[in-house]
């Protein structure tokens, strides 16, 4: 297998506007993470990726892009910004920008232009079409609810948008759009960045007829996602685009793509092929939801959990690349939806992330992860601030007849601004994230959870990330071995084997608060002789054969 700096690196994703706020203005700011970088570099991360800190109105925090090449204000300003890339690689790290070009926000230049007449020169950036029969001209839905098409008076035209009516969708079928998004990047490039998160990026491609889409249940709108994620020309556009741009530069490149399957992923993913070096892939991500979508609660099924990964884990193991996460931005906090926060919080947020960092891909660990921030329970849906949550809440509970309580569950659960409240830095009010008034309330579970305190308890969930990254540096076999699945059909353990010239690496997790035997199937044949991590410090035998498992327990051998 080919080796690359970008398969050996553990990325730290950031999210500015949550992560410290430097002036009290109560947002977060590129300040705030040059002060917090020392903290990064004690974690052992490579890389951190940034989420957008563009100049945007802030209709979906910053994903909603003004101008691509100036700093939002609320954020600093671009001498900050060249300061921050500095003192990153002063550190030996990296810094991966967020490259939001399926739309831009409407009020950028180029869609103030191509709204003035269907003659403007920047007409064709967008996605215009003339209503149908009075109505809109598909039955598309928007990922942030209702329609997704907004009829604009100037021209009595609709302009596509695939999230919020403020996210027009770029037009990819125009090789000027095209060239001015690769000038962009190259701009970027040289100022010395290490590379691209691609937001949505298998959506640029649309079927240019676009369709309507198959409606069995007479819904209003419905999701057009089968005419525009993987769309036909998605390989060429990437292609052209690392041709244009990427194949000049030793960088890291992700592509985020909803709807991805194993066989394009190892398209996107071939290096060969000169289009991604990996993508972040949603099917685990969806096992807890029922059909309907994310808000239909679901519990989930181990079985399901290990199906999904077993399959991308051995999919795409030689031909391409994956990457390894169980939160962002968009995600509720993992150890509140598949661990347990109130009984098992320490313990399974470090069985979560064992079972996580010993698979073959790059690690992804979203901000307070690492010290195990939790859900939160807003009592009111004022104090949520996520246009996709209060949307959906507007259409299900005002404009609808849904029940408050059920919907508001289900925010609990799923909802975006669980992972957007303030980071957790310490006990003092607002958690040490401002001084003034935070922009999103800050998770009140603070005192207790905590980086100041994490960092001083050597058994925390912090210093156990910590050990997780140094033991992927230390052995090859945990970046590269390859993969076996063990118990595929138990709901309670997910184990499993890696291999690489002669070494083993045995990767034992519980997935509940039980005690459950484990024993090693009789057809593996291993002979631990070290054991490398343990979520329960007082256990270190070497007896491997057949184990009880405390609740959320977690180890991992090294052996032949
Ligand atoms: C991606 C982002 C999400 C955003 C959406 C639209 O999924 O991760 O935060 O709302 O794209 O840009
Ligand atoms: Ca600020």
């Amino acid at each position: 297998m080919q080796k690359a700096w970008w398969k050996e690196s553990v990325v730290y994703q950031i999210y500015p506007r949550s992560f410290r706020d430097s002036n009290g203005d109560g947002i977060g700011d590129i300040n705030g993470i040059i002060e917090k970088l020392d903290y990064l570099k004690g974690l052992g991360i490579d890389v951190i990726w940034l989420s957008p800190v563009y100049q945007s109105p802030n209709d979906d925090n910053g994903y909603d892009i003004s101008d691509y090449q100036q700093i939002m204000n609320d954020f600093g300003t671009m001498e900050d910004w060249e300061k921050l890339l500095d003192e990153i690689h002063s550190r030996d790290m990296k810094l991966i920008m967020d490259l939001v070009v399926n739309h831009s926000s409407d009020e950028h230049y180029w869609f103030t232009e191509s709204r003035k007449s269907k003659d403007n020169p920047y007409r064709d950036y967008y996605i215009w079409r003339p209503g149908k029969d009075g109505k809109e001209p598909n039955n598309w839905e928007s990922t942030f609810s209702g329609s997704a098409w907004e009829l604009d008076p100037v021209t009595d035209e609709y302009y596509l948008h695939i999230f919020s009516k403020k996210q027009p969708d770029l037009n990819w079928e125009n090789p000027k759009l095209r060239q001015e998004i690769y000038d962009m990047m190259k701009w970027w490039l040289d100022k010395g960045i290490d590379g691209f998160r691609m937001d949505v990026i298998n959506f640029i491609s649309k079927v240019p007829e676009l369709p309507d889409a198959p409606n069995p249940n007479g819904e209003k709108y419905v999701s057009g996602s089968r005419y525009f994620m993987n769309g036909p020309r998605i390989h060429e556009f990437l292609q052209e685009m690392h041709r244009e741009v990427l194949a000049g530069y030793d960088i890291m490149t992700v592509g985020e793509m909803p709807g991805v399957n194993v066989e394009e992923a190892t398209l996107y993913t071939n290096l060969e092929r000169n289009e991604l070096q990996m993508v972040f892939q949603f099917e685990h991500m969806d096992l807890d939801s029922a059909p309907g979508g994310k808000w239909n609660l679901k519990p989930l099924d181990l079985r399901d959990l290990k199906q999904s990964i077993t399959k991308w884990q051995t999919g795409l193991h030689g031909v391409g690349w994956n990457s390894l996460y169980l939160n962002n931005h968009d995600q509720p906090r993992v150890v509140s939806r598949f661990g347990d926060d109130q009984h098992y919080r320490v313990e399974s947020a470090k069985m979560l992330a064992t079972f996580l960092h010993m698979l073959q891909g790059t690690p992804y660990i979203y901000q307070g992860e690492e010290i195990g921030m939790t859900n939160v329970r807003f009592e009111s849906i004022d104090e949520y601030k996520d246009i996709e949550i209060l949307n959906m809440y507007k259409e299900k509970v005002i404009d609808g007849n849904e029940n408050p309580e059920k919907v508001m569950e289900s925010i609990y659960v799923k909802g975006r601004d669980n992972a957007r409240t303030p980071f957790q830095w310490n006990s003092n009010e607002n958690a040490g994230f401002t001084t003034g008034e935070p922009w999103i309330k800050v998770n009140p579970n603070y005192k207790e959870i905590n980086a100041e305190s994490a960092v001083k308890d050597p058994n925390s969930i912090y210093h156990y990330y910590r050990e997780l990254i140094q033991l992927r540096k230390k052995h090859e076999i945990i970046v590269y071995g390859d993969y076996q699945l063990l118990h595929p059909e138990s709901q309670q353990d997910f184990s499993y084997l890696r291999t690489l010239n002669g070494k083993k690496l045995l990767v034992i997790t519980n997935f509940t608060d039980k005690e459950i035997e484990w024993t090693l199937p009789e057809n593996i044949d291993f002979t631990p002789k070290e054991k490398l991590i343990g979520n329960y410090p007082d256990n270190n035998s070497l007896e491997v054969t057949s184990i009880n498992l405390r609740p959320y327990e977690a180890m991992v051998f090294l052996g032949e």
